[in-house]
């Protein structure tokens, strides 16, 4: 197996089905991600989609010859505008890392719902703390199946890994658990406290004015809402 030496691309392929055989990797830019999924994964070819139109011809040039090898026949990297550049059916999932979670939630909402209805799996991995990937997930039927937390220079990264329909354990009445995922809650993550208290530092002034600012744009609201929950969660992992 291929060392990858950063821990948020490690977890984002070790996140990848064991059964799916074509991922897309949307906003693949430097192609770092497709580039160590073609190296863990044999089986595996990528499609990148990136809305850069020189990203294709830069990533090509960077290549190291060990690199290209790999690439050959297995790596497409396409122009366009998120999942309305698949053709319905023609992956089994896709991973979407390094934006954040509006902007991955907005791609989800905005895809066509051929190409939607064709994906087994999306592997979602967004750059901060946030409070619409799960919510945006539930109003389109799918479910979160894992979750993972990665740390990479001193930053959390959440790993989701959602599949189309509802969950086999049945509906979430749980609403910590909704909002800042099952599989992270339950039982807790063990870098779930962490993840936490690094969450309330950040957010440090916002708790000190009792999150009044947290109002206005739906996303902000669902983002203060979420943040409002952080010290029941933090008194549940301590009881
Ligand atoms: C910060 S990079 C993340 C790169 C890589 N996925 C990672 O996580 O390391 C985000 C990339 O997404 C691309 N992007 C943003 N919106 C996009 C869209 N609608 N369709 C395709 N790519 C997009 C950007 O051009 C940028 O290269």
């Amino acid at each position: 197996m291929a060392i990858i030496s950063s821990e948020r691309t490690a977890h984002l392929v070790a996140a990848t089905p064991p059964g799916a055989v074509r991922i897309a990797d949307i906003g693949y830019d430097h192609a770092r991600i497709a580039l160590a999924l073609l190296t863990a994964r044999p089986d595996v070819r990528v499609v990148g989609v990136e809305v850069q139109p020189a990203a294709a011809a830069r990533v090509w040039a960077a290549l190291s010859p060990t690199e290209a090898a790999l690439a050959a026949g297995r790596l497409e990297l396409r122009t366009g505008d998120a999942l309305a550049a698949l053709a319905p059916g023609e992956v089994d999932g896709v991973l979407i890392a390094g934006l954040t979670g509006p902007t991955i939630a907005e791609m989800i909402v905005r895809a066509p719902p051929d190409v939607l209805a064709g994906l087994a799996f999306a592997i979602l991995c967004p750059t901060r703390f946030e409070a619409s990937l799960r919510p945006t997930l539930a109003a389109l039927g799918w479910h979160v199946a894992a979750e993972a937390l990665a740390l990479e220079r001193g930053r959390f990264y959440e790993v989701i890994t959602a599949h189309p329909g509802p969950s086999p354990s049945g509906p979430e009445h749980d609403p910590i658990a909704a909002a800042f995922g099952p599989h992270l809650v339950r039982p807790p993550h063990p870098r779930l406290a962490a993840y936490l208290a690094d969450t309330r530092a950040r957010f440090h002034a916002a708790f000190a004015h009792d999150l009044r600012s947290y109002d206005g744009s739906p996303e902000r609201a669902a983002l203060g809402s979420k943040l409002a929950l952080i010290p029941a969660l933090a008194e549940r992992l301590q009881g």
